[in-house]
């Protein structure tokens, strides 16, 4: 074949795969405000790094004339490009091409990626929008399916995966994102659901819209599925550039060194203030997080469910930290069952990719009640214990103020290897607040008393003189050292470049058995 003719052909098999679904389709995909799967790439990566893998392939399927139906590419673009220069591998469903659903040709595609990416140590980002299995396929499309289940399991703890909805993900199709480790949601456009509302309808007689249902805020705000909410394509993808400035390649990776220009023994006098005197007021320890953190920014996780503890990832003296934190200024910083889980879990990803943690703790225990104790905050309280109990990246706690009963243990305490663990003055650290601990164990004393409600007063004060205060532990050695707040930052940066070439690990073993 002359050059000239070849050429031709390939140019005419290029269009053919670029076209997709076809105009029309494109246009409905805009229409309804969602950018086409290239032009997510195109967003997604640096631009013109993007290199195309399988454009050609094409499904199998002989069934429902679907031997005449074939287009490059069966509904999902995938390769490799760069994200801030860093190699990252990606598929995008396309919707214009049967609805992105996905076939057995689909489904190998996206293993491709998946095991070049696990071979070479990079991140895999998949962007998502499909009608789920290919109806015409039948069982083929299951296979493809659990194929990448598989996939994604071999994966974890490998190279970060990262999924955003960003148009339908029903059925089975909403667990290979539930197997990755961060998921975004596009709003208004994208829904997860197991069951959609028609079938809710007719087993349970429950209306309900697709939105409220499976939509970007009811998993950011009510199930906790997803991390992180956006407006829209623009805004999804971004997001998603910005979260890879935090993580490493793979787990045998550092995460990347940022220098912000931030002075690294910048003060701050300001935080002397910002833990209110009274046990009993709240405040938002973000403003400490932010206060602490290069440029004071914090990129936060799981901003909309189990606010009561904090997590995310921050710039210390350029490295990447993650924070886990008790948020005092919701549910006074209680550790619930979705507090719990929501903390264990990235706690367990900061440890897979080298990611040290800065740990923030007020807490003054676990939420009693009833429907927590039904709910099974033993099994998912001991999440947490056990993520941080296992974790072998640097470690470092900072106690503000309540450390109470079994949360002081749980938060990375100096008994679960925690590396350097400093309190401010205000701390507390005590098996239970005052006004309880004198309730339980001077109940007899206040009674016969004169006065009992003096003596009630006067015995907290004793108490709080005696235990609510950070010396004891610091006597003991559990806390390293109690500082002046205004050198957090400078004391939280010495401690990490002194951890930076920590060495744990744990026992061998197959697996431990996290409670589940
Ligand atoms: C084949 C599909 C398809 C599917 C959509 N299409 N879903 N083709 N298999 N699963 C095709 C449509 O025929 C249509 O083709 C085009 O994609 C766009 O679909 P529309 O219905 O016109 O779009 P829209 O109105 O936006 O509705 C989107 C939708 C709806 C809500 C996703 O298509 C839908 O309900 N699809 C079926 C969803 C579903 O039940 N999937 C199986 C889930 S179970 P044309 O040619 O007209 O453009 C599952 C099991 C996985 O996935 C198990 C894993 C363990």
């Amino acid at each position: 074949m002359e050059s000239k003719e070849f050429l031709e052909k390939l140019e005419e098999k290029n269009r053919q795969a670029l076209e997709g679904g076809g105009a029309d389709r494109i246009r409905k995909q805009h229409e309804s405000g969602k950018l086409t799967a290239r032009e997510r790439i195109d967003k997604l990566l640096d631009s013109g790094t993007f290199v195309e893998v399988d454009r050609f392939k094409a499904h199998r399927c002989t069934d429902f004339d679907m031997a005449d139906q074939k287009i490059p590419g069966d509904g999902v673009v995938t390769g490799y490009g760069m994200v801030h220069g860093r190699q990252t591998f990606v598929f995008a469903q396309d919707f214009t091409v049967f609805g992105g659903s996905l076939s057995l040709s689909h489904a190998e595609k996206i293993c491709k990626i998946m095991e070049t990416a696990m071979k070479v140590g990079a991140p895999v980002i998949g962007l998502c929008d499909s009608g789920g299995a290919r109806i015409q396929e039948g069982v083929m499309s299951l296979a493809g399916y659990a194929d990448i289940f598989l996939r994604n399991v071999m994966a974890s703890g490998a190279v970060p995966q990262i999924t955003a909805i960003m148009g339908p993900s029903a059925g089975g199709a909403v667990y290979s994102p539930a197997l990755t480790d961060w998921i975004f949601m596009v709003e208004e456009t994208s829904y997860m659901f197991i069951t959609g509302p028609e079938v809710i309808k007719a087993v349970t007689r429950e209306t309900v819209t697709k939105e409220a249902l499976g939509g970007a805020m009811a998993h950011n705000s009510v199930s906790g599925v997803a991390h992180f909410s956006a407006p829209d394509d623009q805004a999804c993808l971004e997001k998603i550039r910005e979260l890879m400035t935090f993580l490493p390649q793979n787990n045998m990776d550092d995460p990347p060194v940022l220098d912000s220009g931030d002075d690294p023994l910048r003060r701050d006098e300001g935080l002397r203030t910002v833990v209110p005197a009274d046990p009993n007021k709240p405040y938002d320890i973000r403003d400490i997080i932010r206060s602490n953190a290069d440029k004071g920014y914090f990129f936060e996780v799981h901003e909309h469910w189990a606010r009561n503890i904090v997590v995310g990832f921050a710039r210390l003296d350029g490295r990447s930290v993650g924070i886990v934190a008790n948020q005092p200024a919701v549910m006074a910083g209680c550790l619930d069952i979705n507090a719990s889980v929501k903390g264990a879990r990235f706690v367990r990803f900061c440890d897979a990719f080298n990611i040290p943690l800065i740990i923030y703790e007020d807490v003054p225990g676990f939420l009693p009640g009833t429907h927590q104790e039904h709910g099974g905050i033993i099994k998912h309280g001991a999440k947490l214990i056990y993520a941080f109990c296992e974790a072998t990246v640097p470690r470092i706690t900072l106690i503000t103020r309540k450390a109470y009963g079994g949360a002081y243990c749980v938060m990375s305490s100096k008994h679960i290897r925690g590396d350097i663990n400093i309190a401010y003055p205000t701390a507390e650290i005590a098996v239970m607040g005052a006004e309880g601990a004198v309730n339980i164990i001077s109940r007899a004393d206040i009674k016969k008393a004169q006065d009992p409600d003096a003596e009630k007063k006067r015995l907290i004060e004793d108490y709080r003189e005696k235990f609510a205060n950070p010396y004891k532990a610091a006597e003991l050695g559990y806390i390293d050292d109690v500082i002046d707040p205004a050198d957090t930052r400078p004391r939280l940066i010495q401690a990490l470049r002194m951890l930076k070439t920590k060495r744990a690990s744990n026992p061998p073993k197959k697996h431990g058995n996290i409670p589940l």
